[in-house]
């Protein structure tokens, strides 16, 4: 299977998991065709659009062990057929716990 584009889809209010994502694409030799950033309310607040022979990376930070509330509840409306999904979180070397249940 070989997806035909790649989409980025984060939450990252300080732009680590933005960056990491970025470089994720890149160290795998893929262009970025589009970006969905949830941080913003405007756009987490839209429906999620459904994702056909592409490859998503998802991402987000890790808080209190979990995904932050916002991040999650948009995640769990993503749809898609065909597609790759690459989870990221990101955490600050406390501990990610339970954040990618
Ligand atoms: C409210 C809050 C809670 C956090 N909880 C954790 C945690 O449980 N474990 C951890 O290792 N890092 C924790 N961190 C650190 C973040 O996961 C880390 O800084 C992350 O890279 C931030 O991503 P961003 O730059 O995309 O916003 C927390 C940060 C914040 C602001």
């Amino acid at each position: 299977m070989s997806p035909e584009n790649t989409t980025l889809v984060y939450f990252s209010p300080t732009s680590t998991t933005h960056t990491i994502l970025k470089e994720i694409a890149r160290g795998i030799g893929k262009e970025i065709c589009a970006v969905i950033d949830i941080t913003k309310p405007e756009i987490r607040n839209q429906n999620a659009p459904e994702f056909n022979n592409d490859l998503v990376l998802i991402g987000a930070p890790v808080y209190g062990g979990r995904l932050p509330k916002d991040a999650a509840d948009y995640f769990k409306t993503i749809k898609a057929s065909g597609s790759l999904a690459v989870l990221i979180a990101l955490y600050g070397n406390r501990e990610f716990e339970d954040a990618l249940l």
